[in-house]
């Protein structure tokens, strides 16, 4: 009762799953699920500027789109979704856009949280977090705090990252690490160094997604895509639902993957 009420007041809507999407699920089960499904959630300023409103108006509905994907993914049972939140390079846009994409972690743990919680979600966070605005810090430690012994579907946010700088940063701590005995430099192979990586102990992505028509990796996880399946759709994040996220799924299952083998 206090829960419907809570949702009530902040506006939050359940979405009902269909039969359809039911059997989606179950057909899809029944073939080869890609263990981490990575995003890259890109045309909300777009989605946005098509309809007359100011860009964070994309941002906005973007988080929603956050939220069904990760409803979808958890129905599905895969073990990890990462999601391209905010990149390096995002800092050079206008200050009000990056104030209002730095409140969107406060306000998806107002959302949220109670569901995340109940699905038994864990959220991370991968990137520089020292950089991020204390309050934003604030609301991704609590979200890490509240689902850390949650053992379902791993949520990550990708915020302040970018893989060069994450290699960058990997390299510096073995470095260290070498020059202080704590690690043999004749020890350090693909997977030690993969360790010292924000994704240490997730599996690669076995899928990528891309959103709005672009097709580029645009800096993010260079190390761990080296063999994921890439999926783009001219659709922008906003509009992105549970149904094209299953046809990604659905057309990773007919892919066949060699590793550099015949
Ligand atoms: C790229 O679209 C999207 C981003 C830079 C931000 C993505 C962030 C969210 C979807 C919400 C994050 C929410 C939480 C809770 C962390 P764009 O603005 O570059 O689109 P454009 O290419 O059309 O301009």
């Amino acid at each position: 009762m206090i829960q419907a009420f809570k949702k009530w007041l902040i506006g939050y809507k359940d979405e009902k799953q269909t039969d359809e999407s039911r059997q989606r699920i179950e057909k899809l089960q029944k073939g080869r699920l890609p263990r981490h499904v990575a995003i890259i959630m890109d045309g909300n300023g777009r989605w946005a500027q098509k309809r007359g409103l100011p860009r964070v108006a994309g941002h906005r509905q973007g988080m929603i789109t956050i939220r069904h994907i990760t409803r979808a993914a958890d129905d599905l049972g895969i073990e990890a979704l990462t999601l391209y939140s905010f990149s390096t390079e995002n800092w050079k846009r206008p200050e009000d856009e990056v104030n209002y994409l730095m409140s969107l972690p406060e306000e998806f743990l107002r959302t949220d949280l109670d569901e995340l919680v109940e699905r038994n979600i864990q959220v991370r966070m991968l990137g520089r977090g020292e950089d991020l605005p204390k309050h934003t810090l604030e609301a991704i430690n609590k979200f890490r705090e509240a689902t850390k012994n949650n053992t379902g579907l791993i949520l990550s946010f990708a915020m302040n990252y970018g893989a060069r700088s994450e290699i960058v940063r990997a390299s510096k701590q073995i470095i260290e690490d070498v020059e202080s005995g704590k690690l043999d430099k004749d020890s350090l192979d693909e997977s030690l160094f993969g360790k010292y990586l924000y994704t240490v102990d997730l599996p690669e992505p076995d899928l990528l997604i891309r959103t709005s028509g672009e097709v580029r990796i645009s800096n993010f996880m260079l190390w761990q895509l080296a063999y994921s399946e890439l999926w783009f759709t001219d659709v922008q994040w906003p509009d992105f639902t549970r149904e094209r996220f299953y046809q990604a799924i659905e057309d990773f299952q007919y892919r066949s993957r060699r590793y550099g083998a015949v």
